[in-house]
């Protein structure tokens, strides 16, 4: 007897030792930052106050574009609660904040006279952060392109915009660049090209395909294309102009920040994991491939064709090398198989040039009819292990994100085997919920699956970590729930949620943010 109880004790001491070890911040490098994101026009608010002019997305917000026919004149009105928020922050345990210039608040032209009231704003916010020894990682243009630039040239598919977005730059730089160490020229320019002048569901709203949504037929089908090469331009132009004028003397870094969704091929079969491929270069490649090898991927040139624009030796020059990091939005893995019969159902240029078909979405749309894909409900577990179960999948119930963090090691594999293993900078990775009711006050307090999501990805980093990734930091989208593109307030992703019902735009925790703020505080050893 004596023999087994002391057997017992030691078997419940060897339970006690092995017991999962909570995961703590402390697992990471030194240096390894971590935060959460907004974007200026997502939750700003006062659009019309200290001499800030419409942006492309104010008028296309005012035209009822968006699924609840929302604006975010007022969203959650950082610009009256920077305090407030920047105190949470703290509270939270952030080491970096990632948010948004509004060009048209600082220049409300687009080009010409600086505007002080909006300088000050962005000085204010910057000190608060500082203050609390909060690093502003700071996207210059985020979706928000100035209403004046587009009525004078039709915007991005002008190369005017490369001087504007410049001298605009210029400013930023010399005005912030002192307290400023971290620069993102564009985000997300390998998405915003295609929502906004292929399927209409983004500012300025065009198509170069009708399917309702009150899309204005798009000159051509190039115009994604078109767009994004000029914002590549814009980006390495004020790269260099940092790099010469301001980047010794500031000793900050300056990068690109892109959508990074993981596609996987549907079947073993070459075609679709060509196609898987093919879409890799089409969203990756678009940009990265230009900024490290100075030319567009070939397989864009061989399916695009002369509708993709080409660089002067000069442009593939200042390109090259134009980055100290890259920036990767990643939300999904997206199952994919090569589109044998019909072109994409949805009809839309880019997928019909990609030749890709969606063949199981991560994303499970209900109440976005005629917006996205249309997307087919069969299933498929990803081949290297770490699958996904039909169930994980299908839920009627649930229409959001499935959890793959399998697809992010993979993207970041991605990234070191393709292009050298360049600084990465995960800046949004979150969960969201759709179909959110906006009268709804206090959306969902008790967040486990967000909290679940975020913790199983910023998990999947250490393996990467571990086999030499170059992945610096981790931001979680969003700091507090955000007027989000497209579905308004129909969709939140905020740690911290907002009370959009109220005056003053009620913060209040989710779980997820307790746990985030847990986390970043947790040491080794503690608790
Ligand atoms: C991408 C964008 O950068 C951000 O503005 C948006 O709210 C999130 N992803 C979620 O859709």
């Amino acid at each position: 007897r004596a023999l087994l109880q002391r057997r017992l004790l030691l078997l419940s001491a060897l339970a006690v030792a092995v017991r999962v070890k909570a995961l703590s911040r402390d697992d990471f490098p030194a240096g390894f930052i971590f935060g959460a994101g907004t974007s200026a026009y997502q939750v700003e608010g006062a659009a019309a106050e200290g001499g800030r002019t419409p942006s492309i997305w104010d008028t296309f917000t005012h035209a009822g574009r968006t699924l609840d026919q929302s604006t975010g004149d007022v969203a959650a009105d950082q610009y009256h609660k920077y305090k407030e928020d920047v105190k949470l922050m703290h509270e939270m345990g952030f080491d970096a904040y990632r948010f948004s210039i509004s060009w048209s608040r600082v220049i409300p032209n687009g080009r010409g006279p600086v505007n002080p009231q909006g300088l000050r704003y962005y000085n204010n916010l910057i000190d608060e952060l500082k203050r609390y020894g909060i690093e502003p990682h700071v996207t210059l243009y985020h979706f928000d392109l100035p209403q004046a630039l587009e009525d004078e040239y039709a915007g991005q598919l002008s190369p005017k915009i490369v001087e504007d977005f410049t001298a605009y730059a210029n400013v930023c730089f010399s005005e912030f660049g002192d307290r400023v160490k971290h620069w993102i020229t564009v985000n997300e320019p390998n998405i915003d090209p295609v929502l906004g002048h292929d399927f209409g569901i983004f500012a300025p709203g065009r198509c170069s395909y009708p399917f309702g949504l009150n899309c204005t037929k798009g000159n051509s089908s190039s115009e994604p294309y078109i767009a994004a090469h000029n914002l590549l331009l814009s980006h390495a132009s004020a790269a260099a102009l940092y790099k010469e004028k301001y980047q010794v003397k500031q000793g900050g870094y300056i990068g690109i920040t892109l959508l990074a969704l993981w596609y996987e091929p549907f079947t073993d079969l070459a075609e679709d994991i060509a196609a898987a491929k093919r879409a890799l270069d089409f969203q990756i490649g678009w940009f990265v491939d230009p900024l490290v090898y100075g030319t567009y991927p070939s397989v864009m040139r061989e399916f695009v064709g002369s509708r993709l624009p080409s660089f002067e030796p000069e442009e593939s020059k200042m390109l090259r090398g134009s980055f100290d990091f890259i920036g990767l939005n990643h939300y999904a893995a997206v199952f994919l198989e090569a589109a044998t019969d019909d072109p994409d159902e949805s009809g839309r240029e880019y997928y019909t040039d990609m030749s890709v078909k969606i063949a199981m979405p991560n994303i499970i749309l209900t109440k976005v009819p005629q917006t996205l894909p249309i997307l087919k409900q069969t299933v498929r577990t990803s081949s290297d292990g770490n699958q996904n179960s039909r169930q994980d999948f299908v839920s009627d119930d649930a229409p959001t994100f499935t959890a793959t963090p399998w697809a992010l090691r993979k993207l970041l594999e991605y990234m070191k085997v393709t292009y050298g293993n360049p600084p990465v900078l995960i800046h949004e990775n979150g969960y969201p919920e759709f179909n959110v009711d906006p009268a709804n006050g206090q959306h969902e307090q008790d967040d486990d699956r967000r909290t679940n999501f975020i913790q199983q990805y910023i998990e999947s980093l250490l393996p990467s970590i571990r086999n030499g990734s170059n992945v610096k930091g981790y931001f979680a989208w969003s700091f507090i729930d955000c007027y989000e593109l497209t579905m308004g307030y129909t969709s939140r992703y905020g740690l911290v949620g907002v009370d959009f019902t109220t005056k003053n735009r009620t913060r209040y925790y989710r779980s997820s943010g307790e746990w985030y703020s847990e986390f970043l505080q947790q040491h080794n050893g503690e608790g």
